[in-house]
């Protein structure tokens, strides 16, 4: 057995690079495809979890930064530069040093979550927080990127979309075509745009023969796709997708009428309801704004627009463990209680329940 080799060497033929070109990786891609039992009862069609989280830095992001940063290198960049919720300034940091150049990330200060925040710092990567939201960070990181020698890595850099497109391929290679309906969560809209250029290269290339349908999902506090204008304060416990302008707007409005798909806006509750099913009944723990993909098709089921049987798959983002908080308060708003005992084992059978 061989080990995975990454999404560049798995996909050579299918990205812009040679032989030449110096491979950052790793590891990233080659997640898992599961069947959720669960979310398929709960909607009556064959649901399907792609677990991003189980990249290297623990989202999607990898797929995108491993391409980003080896054409950095490619054309001698010795700083890469990104605004970021969270998981893009993780997997920038985490790639920058595996490629011995520097990472600069700039975050909405105190509106990332600790795991990530930890993650740059990890990765010693030189972590400046903005007293802004996500999309002030932005328009600074462009702005240096303009004016001094830093590489971009946001998505508005096309060999972001390039990398991500990836997830695609896996898809249709596990399923054997493309699916009926795609559900993903959305912020900067830049990997909805990138799973849609994937199934479109697969129908090119023979691969499939369909688009999905791409149902993308964006917090209610936080849905400038849905309300058809930026929003300026966004907010929602998802923070990852706390973003009041997407900086793909266009490519997403293109990539949803190619594709009959959909924006929809789902509120916080429900977010973490879903983030709750999962958990609890398929057994992937997500952080919070993945489990809007969740969210979005129970929504869209109980509005009766999944037919029976249709083949529905849901990307799932980020890893549960970068945003641990919420899944100690359960649905009904209450805390988890740990349960305490003596050290007595008839005293644990008791308290489980066991015996008589
Ligand atoms: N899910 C997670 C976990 C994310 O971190 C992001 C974006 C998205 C979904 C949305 O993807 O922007 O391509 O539509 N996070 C970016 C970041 C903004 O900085 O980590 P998108």
């Amino acid at each position: 057995s061989r080990q995975w080799r990454g999404v560049i060497r798995e996909y050579a033929d299918r990205l812009d690079v040679t032989d030449a070109t110096p491979v950052v990786t790793l590891g990233e891609g080659g997640t898992p495809l599961l069947p959720a039992p669960a979310l398929s009862r709960r909607t009556g069609a064959d649901v399907w979890v792609k677990f991003e989280g189980m990249n290297p830095t623990g989202s999607f992001k990898d797929r995108g930064m491993t391409m980003a940063v080896t054409k950095a290198v490619e054309r001698g960049a010795e700083v890469v530069i990104c605004a970021s919720t969270g998981n893009t300034s993780a997997s920038a940091a985490a790639y920058a040093t595996h490629a011995g150049i520097k990472a600069a990330v700039l975050v909405p200060e105190g509106k990332i979550a600790m795991g990530k925040l930890s993650q740059a710092i990890a990765h010693d990567a030189q972590l400046i927080q903005v007293q802004g939201n996500f999309d002030d960070c932005l328009d600074i990181a462009r702005d240096l990127a303009e004016h001094f020698p830093v590489h971009l890595v946001n998505s508005v850099n096309n060999d972001r979309i390039e990398g991500q497109k990836t997830a695609a391929f896996e898809v249709v290679e596990v399923l054997g075509d493309a699916p009926d309906f795609h559900f993903i969560p959305v912020g900067n809209a830049g990997n909805y745009t990138a799973y849609t250029r994937g199934y479109r290269e697969d129908i090119a290339a023979g691969n499939a023969t369909k688009l999905p349908r791409m149902f993308g999902f964006q917090a209610a506090g936080s849905a400038p796709l849905v309300r058809g204008e930026p929003v300026k304060d966004p907010e929602t416990v998802a923070s990852a997708i706390r973003i009041g302008n997407p900086a793909s707007w266009q490519l997403a409005l293109e990539a949803r009428d190619l594709t009959d798909g959909y924006f929809g806006a789902i509120d916080d509750e429900r977010i973490l309801l879903a983030q709750r099913i999962l958990s609890a009944e398929v057994g992937v723990f997500v952080e919070p704004a993945s489990a809007i993909s969740v969210a979005g098709l129970l929504d869209r089921a109980e509005a009766g627009q999944i037919p029976a049987g249709s083949k529905v798959v849901l990307t799932v983002t980020g890893h549960g463990l970068k945003d641990p908080q919420w899944a100690l308060r359960l649905p009904d708003g209450s805390d988890v209680a740990p349960t305490v005992v003596p050290v007595d084992t008839a005293h644990v059978a008791e308290v489980l329940g066991l015996g008589a």
